[in-house]
């Protein structure tokens, strides 16, 4: 993460960076993992039929999420500022600062739909520790997937509680932030990241032990393409750029703290690869569960994957309290490191434009978030009158920002880098200036200006 002289130095010259390259890709693959791809992703995927999705969102990754996430890193370097200030910085007369803008409005808006769920993942963290999780509710048989349905229930649709949670995280973040120990962070993702897929790499191993295992890897590996849908396309591209951090300036921001001497390619291929890798493994261990235990079915609502069907799982191991703290731990951290990245794109906007002192910066972007998260969390449950266009808030920010915010900023950005960016902008930054042989510079370079932009303009087309 970034330097601690970041707090009180907004000048380009004393601008942070990383500190070392161990600790800017955990830093970055921090901000990737996350609720969306341990939590969202089997989520979709349940929502979409299974492999048809997982084989979008393959290529999806592949061929839009590393070239978006190059564009960021190469803007953000060229640039040494935040997302409005770079495109100001690079393109002073034009109106494509617009696009940080949206991004900076993106990663508010994203952000306080993502607090709520980091709160929920704390009072799992806290129901695990004092044993709640696990306690029988009458009526219900112990360990059943309709007991931890009513607990799920009783922990995010009460009025109060996830409300207080989401605070409890808010005030976590902004602790960190104001701090600006990112070397604490940094060394916290050195050691959880690892840990994180031990810990799944174990869990993997029990779930495929089950006896729902084939089907269970037949719904999430054998393609069905007779599956894939508009719907599909859409979801899958939504759900690739929210799980890399792409489309609202997060990568701008953190590519702005990397060394001049950082590999951007490698980088790129490092962050988005362990970034997949988390997804495919939680979907091994997601979907033989589900089959084993007959959790399947329209009715079953994804959400609940993690928040049900995992500690449905731990309590039919030895020791469920322990795997149940541990596993909700190291959520609630690669929560937290991707919260912070999301707030940090606010936050640096605020410190670069307005010259805030961050402290400052910190509390101007947190302090609205109150309102904002509350609301949001009463949509879930305990108010769900308030909608907007038809849906809840919750709802509406996780798909409408999603599906079309996120590739809408990737769009205008790869327009922007592909055909009017100061020329050799992207072959500067992905060779170093030069010093480096780096063979897919131009393929790179095609992809962002050709194909990203149409590809993208036809899903969202598709989806809409
Ligand atoms: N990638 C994170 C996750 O999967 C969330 C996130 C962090 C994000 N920064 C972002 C999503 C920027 C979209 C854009 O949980």
């Amino acid at each position: 993460m970034k330097k601690d002289n970041n707090n009180n130095n907004s000048s380009p010259k004393g601008r942070a960076t990383f500190g070392s390259r161990i600790g800017l890709i955990a830093a970055t693959v921090g901000s990737a993992v996350g609720l969306g791809t341990i939590w969202r992703f089997p989520a979709m995927v349940q929502r979409n039929g299974g492999s048809a999705f997982l084989l979008v969102y393959i290529l999806c990754v592949l061929l839009l999420g590393i070239p978006v996430m190059l564009g960021e890193f190469s803007l953000g370097r060229a640039g040494q500022s935040d997302p409005v200030g770079v495109f100001r910085k690079l393109s002073p007369k034009r109106p494509w600062w617009l696009v940080g803008l949206l991004g900076v409005v993106a990663a508010y808006v994203i952000l306080s739909f993502y607090m709520v769920v980091t709160g929920w993942t704390a009072e799992y963290l806290v129901q695990s520790v004092t044993g709640d999780l696990f306690r029988p509710v009458d009526g219900l048989e112990a360990g059943s997937s309709s007991m931890f349905l009513a607990k799920m229930n009783s922990y995010i649709s009460s009025p109060v509680s996830p409300v207080i949670y989401t605070f409890i995280m808010l005030c976590v973040s902004t602790g960190i932030l104001m701090l600006g120990v990112q070397k604490g962070i940094e060394r916290m993702s050195n050691i959880m990241m690892p840990m994180l897929f031990a810990l799944m790499l174990i869990f993997v191993f029990v779930t495929l032990q089950m006896p729902g295992r084939d089907a269970g890897l037949e719904f999430f590996l054998k393609p069905d393409f007779s599956k894939i849908t508009s719907r599909t396309c859409i979801d899958a591209l939504g759900q690739a750029f929210f799980s890399l951090s792409l489309g609202m300036g997060t990568l701008i921001t953190y590519g702005s703290y990397f060394p001049k001497n950082t590999p951007l390619g490698k980088t790129a291929i490092s962050v988005s690869s362990l970034t997949l890798l988390v997804a495919i493994l939680m979907g091994l261990i997601i979907f033989p569960a589900v089959m084993t235990f007959g959790l399947q079915g329209e009715s079953f609502d994804g959400a609940a994957l993690v928040f049900v069907t995992l500690p449905e799982i731990f309590s039919r191991m030895p020791a469920p309290g322990l795997w149940a703290i541990l596993f909700f731990l190291l959520l609630v951290v690669a929560a937290l490191t991707s919260c912070i990245s999301i707030a940090e794109v606010a936050i640096v906007f605020i410190h670069d434009r307005f010259g805030l002192k961050r402290r400052n910066a910190v509390l101007a972007v947190m302090i609205p978030m109150i309102p904002l998260t509350t609301i949001c969390s009463l949509s879930t449950g305990a108010l769900p009158e308030l909608k907007i266009l038809g849906q809840s808030v919750f709802n509406f920010l996780d798909t409408f920002a999603t599906n079309y915010l996120l590739p809408g900023g990737a769009l205008l950005m790869c327009l922007y880098l592909g055909w009017f960016a100061p020329k050799g902008l992207l072959r500067n930054q992905l060779t170093n200036n030069g010093t480096l042989r780096a063979w897919y510079t131009t393929p790179i370079r095609l992809l962002i200006k050709y194909l990203c932009p149409l590809l993208i303009a036809m899903l969202l087309l598709v989806g809409s």
